[in-house]
């Protein structure tokens, strides 16, 4: 696959439900490389918190208590074929984490400066060997500032809402098309505005705005550009 070929670090940033996970796992898939889904790290500690009375009935967060857990909070992921399961203590926890519950209060823990300062080592030591293909909010400007190749994914909200929809009906998980899209609106909202590394584009990154491409198109996008950094270097 990659024998001849440099390691490098691929960062892949975007607004939520943009399919941004998706390309960046097929990505991976083609070249060889390993896939890290940051969001999901985001989503096990949200987790941990709802299950530990940490988020509160106005879906506020005790932003103290979830500090005061993380030395208890252990995130792994094991490889299972071509899919990837995340690990919430030894727990298989992967599907719990998709839940719109966890999609309800996920971004307010995902603000508190000391669960990112503990994320964001975790997924550096993940990415010391490069070779790895990165996804989430900040991996182009504050994980792998360096990443050779970075990109940034957006689609209309209403897009990324349509497809998030579409995503939960095949899931069996029940979800209306206005729940959604208020969720993904607000979680754009509190990403963007958070003080610690919020979702912004690397200067560097480039552009994909994927709302009327095919997943085919996009996927070849990617691995054009990908083609394209590993030519130059
Ligand atoms: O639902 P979607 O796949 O779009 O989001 P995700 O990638 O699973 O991430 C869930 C949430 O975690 C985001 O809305 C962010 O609040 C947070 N997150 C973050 O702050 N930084 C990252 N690198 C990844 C996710």
């Amino acid at each position: 696959m990659n024998s001849h070929k440099p390691l490098i670090t691929i960062a892949i940033d975007g607004y939520s439900s943009s399919g941004k996970s998706s390309m960046a796992r097929q990505l991976a898939k083609n070249i060889g490389y390993r896939y890290i889904d940051s969001g999901a790290m985001y989503r096990a500690v949200a987790l941990y918190a709802m299950r530990h009375g940490m988020i509160l009935p106005d879906m506020s967060v005790d932003t103290n208590a979830i500090i005061e857990a993380l030395p208890n909070i252990h995130i792994d992921f094991a490889v299972n074929g071509s899919s990837q399961t995340t690990l919430l203590n030894g727990e298989d926890v992967e599907s719990d984490i998709r839940t719109m519950a966890v999609s309800e209060c996920v971004s307010p823990v995902a603000a508190i400066p000391a669960v990112r300062h503990a994320l964001v080592a975790m997924q550096q030591r993940m990415g010391v060997e490069k070779g790895i293909v990165m996804d989430g909010r900040d991996i182009g400007t504050t994980v792998f500032p360096d990443a050779e190749m970075k990109v940034f994914v957006t689609a209309s909200p209403q897009t990324r809402a349509q497809r998030r929809v579409a995503e939960l009906i095949e899931k069996g998980v029940a979800a209306s098309f206005e729940e959604v899209l208020s969720n993904v609106i607000n979680r754009d909202h509190i990403d963007e505005t958070r003080s610690e590394s919020p979702l912004r584009r690397a200067d560097d990154a480039h552009l994909l705005d994927n709302s009327t491409m095919s997943i085919e198109s996009q996927n070849q996008w990617l691995l054009d550009v990908y083609n394209n950094t590993i030519g130059h270097l």
